[in-house]
């Protein structure tokens, strides 16, 4: 039902618009307006403008513009109801329709937000319980302490009838937890319905405002699907959901940027390194819904992709999917992370220093680059017949842009670099800083960028932990032997304490760790042993104390082990990325030991 419009213009009189605007920006009175630096794009010298006596707000940075409402729902976040709703507060005033009439599918909203933050109570209090000990061991495996695993509320699914059981005795019927998509009915009626999650890690999903709309849930190991979702709901659409939105919006906006990857892990992981800006879509392609609501936050928003072909396929896709919705002030970023081992975000956040994160995020190319990208495939120079080719290709693609202004600042910066290419190499290029050098159809160097900061090798660090495993605990020797002996480490040393540790273990696997050590320093390779030992993030590893549990022994070792095996199927030969990595060894600790740090007080919590 309509709010009615003599109801918003009453409002809109009654409100104050610059205190409202004020709580979020720093206003200084010029004449008739006030003045303050735009809390919608990024800038040093203000743009943003309060008339009050016309009661809307203007950038003319961005062009942000609008009335009470429209700064609340953009800076809050807010559906317009719920906008109206805080101003209305604000100024005292009720929303006619909402007192007198309460609309019926308001009421099973309300009750489906209910359930499924029961729900989560639940799946919290079963991931603590003696039933969640797998689930919990498995999450720990990934490296989630106790602060992520509350601050994103993760809990875990039992394979029986005890959420329905549970949530029944708080008063929900069977009918509201199959319309929230928690049980599903069966076939045949008599049977009471059965949970649609089970044996699961389940990862709840918000909406803006924290409220659980619906879950993602993971199976504890390969069991397929990997992860399971909601099914759509009254309230639970995927491509209207980002995952981590109500985490990450406040910090977006703090730093006025937000960051978007593929998977729920890869949100967390980034979190976990201090990077609490970043979300995810559910499994799809970003939809426009899911682009509006990220601009609703910050003007340019990036996509951080895969370099493999298929994140580039995806990128493009993104960047096609955004030209008809730009206007001016708003536009997109891609960051592409390229590491010598494959990795994910998260993969990523764990085994690489922060800075290669942050760098990969500042060096974010435009949505330009990624068209000019499709059109050229990544080909620099141009007789002037292809010039003229490729221009007209170009501007096919920016039919596709809605606004008008918008397309001839897209043709004009792109007539602008062709010209530039011809005279200029590129990499001086004004703003043409490709990811990876060469083709776009080829695959990516090893490392983004230039060769000052090459990632450390993440192959060295897991080559060191397999043998800290063992160093550590000799008995482990029995379920490490297979592997250890068909591989071949990429770093001399580690190599050469790699065939005398198995040399040793083969004919005797009954010492303790100090036996271990002298053995191996008999035979020459003491400084070595040291080394490992005294690595300081192994030092501090809580898998490699003394009173590790044999799970997170293993856990660790089977992640390291995972590393080396996916290097050695690309082929993996990284002499030259290894060599280089050396130089960022310090860089490479001081992240480590930090986060050793923080994993010991997370313990002690
Ligand atoms: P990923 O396979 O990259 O998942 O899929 P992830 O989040 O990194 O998880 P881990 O590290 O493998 O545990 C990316 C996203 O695709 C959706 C999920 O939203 C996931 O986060 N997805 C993936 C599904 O919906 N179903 C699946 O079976 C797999
Ligand atoms: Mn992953």
């Amino acid at each position: 039902m309509a709010i009615p419009a003599e109801f918003l213009e009453e409002l809109k009189a009654r409100v104050d618009l610059v205190s409202i605007v004020a709580r979020r920006v720093a206003l200084t009175r010029k004449g008739r307006e006030h003045l303050g630096l735009c809390p919608f794009h990024q800038e040093k010298t203000p743009s943003f403008t309060v008339n009050e006596q016309k009661g809307f707000y203007h950038c003319f940075g961005c062009g942000a513009h609008g009335s009470a409402i429209d700064f609340v729902m953009q800076a809050d976040r807010l559906e317009f109801r719920d906008a109206v709703a805080s101003l209305a507060a604000l100024a005292g005033l009720s929303v006619p329709d909402e007192d007198k009439v309460r609309r019926p599918e308001d009421d099973q909203r309300a009750r489906l937000y209910a359930v499924n933050e029961a729900a989560t109570q639940c799946f919290e209090a079963a991931l603590r319980a003696t039933d969640g000990r797998d689930a919990l061991a498995y999450v720990r495996s990934r490296d989630l302490g106790r602060e992520l695993i509350g601050r994103f509320r993760l809990g875990y699914a039992a394979d029986g009838g005890g959420l329905r059981a549970a949530l029944r005795r708080d008063g929900f019927s069977d009918e509201i937890m199959v319309a929230a998509g928690l049980l599903v009915r069966g076939d045949d009626s008599g049977r009471p319905p059965y949970p649609r999650f089970r044996n699961r890690v389940m990862f709840p999903i918000a909406d803006a405002q924290g409220r659980i709309l619906g879950f993602g849930g993971r199976s504890l190991g390969d069991a397929q699907p990997k992860y399971l979702n909601t099914a759509e709901t009254e309230v639970f659409h995927k491509g209207r959901l980002l995952y981590g939105l109500a985490l990450a919006g406040e910090a977006a906006r703090r730093r006025r940027t937000i960051i978007v990857v593929e998977g729920y892990m890869d949100v967390i992981g980034l979190a976990r390194t201090g990077i609490d800006h970043a979300v995810a879509p559910l499994g799809t392609a970003l939809t426009e819904d899911q682009l509006r609501l990220l601009w609703r936050l910050v003007p340019e928003p990036i996509l951080c992709f895969d370099p493999d072909r298929a994140g580039r396929r995806a990128a493009m896709r993104a960047a096609e999917r955004a030209l008809p919705l730009l206007r001016a002030g708003i536009g997109l970023r891609f960051a592409f992370l390229a590491t010598d081992t494959g990795d994910d975000p998260d993969g990523v956040a764990r085994r690489y220093p922060r800075q290669f994160l942050d760098r990969a995020f500042t060096e974010a190319v435009a949505l330009s680059d990624v068209v000019l990208w499709m059109e050229t495939g990544g080909v620099t120079t141009f007789s002037p017949e292809d010039r003229a080719a490729v221009e007209a290709r170009l501007r096919r693609r920016l039919e596709r842009v809605g606004d008008p202004d918008v397309r001839a600042h897209f043709l004009r910066d792109f007539r602008n670099r062709l010209w530039q290419r011809e005279r200029r190499p590129v990499r001086q290029a004004r703003g043409f800083s490709p990811p990876w050098r060469g083709r776009w159809e080829e695959p990516p160097p090893v490392a983004s960028g230039g060769p000052r900061v090459r990632p450390p090798s993440a192959l060295a660090v897991a080559e060191r932990t397999l043998l800290a495993c063992l160093l550590n605990n000799p008995p482990f020797y029995a379920q490490a032997e297979e592997a250890l002996g068909s591989l071949t480490f990429s770093e001399a040393g580690s190599e050469r304490l790699r065939q005398a540790l198995v040399d040793v273990l083969a004919s005797d696997a009954d010492l303790s760790h100090t036996e271990l050590a002298a053995a191996l320093r008999s035979r020459g390779h003491g400084d070595q042993v040291t080394e490992v030992l005294a690595d300081p993030l192994l030092a501090h590893h809580r898998a490699l104390c003394r009173e590790a549990s044999s799970e997170d022994l293993e856990a660790l070792w089977r992640e390291n082990l995972a590393v080396l095996r996916a290097a050695a199927e690309r082929g993996g030969d990284d002499d030259g990325a290894g060599a280089a990595a050396e130089s960022d060894e310090a860089m490479r600790r001081r992240q480590l030991l930090k986060r050793a740090a923080l994993e010991e007080g997370d313990d002690e919590a």
